[in-house]
């Protein structure tokens, strides 16, 4: 067994992570499904979890079209996509297409576990485009996700 710990993949990475809709009512919103944290406290918990080795520059955003121009500039200065695309998840090409266009490595993370919830969310039309998809963990969710996209890119390097 190798020596292997949490944040020591890769040299310096560089993670744009994206929210989508309504993730910044986070705390407030169905906390029975989605749980009591806020988007702040998940940014600062991901943000703190790379440190110090690898960065996180989080955005939200309720709207398709401020995800779209984000996931393409990303592409000047990130080296992976860790991304909660919302309800965005289960129908918007347009972000898919975003996705698969830049061609960073992508990981789609939900809070809840969107397969064991109504029909309409067991579809994600993003996931094909990503390297794979974590759900079901609440907030962990996301360190999961990070620490796959890092151990990821460490594969790549
Ligand atoms: C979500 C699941 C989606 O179905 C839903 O529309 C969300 C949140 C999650 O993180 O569990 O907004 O992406």
């Amino acid at each position: 067994m190798t020596d292997y710990a949490f944040g020591e993949t890769v040299d310096m990475a560089k993670i744009a992570l994206f929210h989508g809709p309504n993730l910044n009512l986070l705390g407030t919103r169905e906390t029975n499904i989605y749980g009591a944290v806020t988007l702040a406290e998940i940014d600062a918990r991901v943000i703190a979890a790379a440190a110090p080795n690898h960065e996180v520059r989080p955005l939200q955003s309720n709207h398709e079209g401020a995800l779209i121009d984000a996931i393409h500039d990303a592409r000047t200065w990130a080296d992976g996509l860790l991304i909660n695309p919302g309800a965005f998840t289960h129908y918007s090409y347009a972000i898919r297409d975003a996705v698969a266009a830049v061609k960073l490595p992508a990981v789609e993370v939900h809070l809840s576990n969107i397969h064991a919830r109504e029909p309409f969310r067991h579809t994600s039309v993003i996931a094909p485009v990503c390297i794979g998809q974590i759900c079901g963990f609440g907030w962990r969710s996301y360190l999961l996700g990070l620490r796959a996209l890092l151990d990821h890119l460490q594969d790549q390097s």
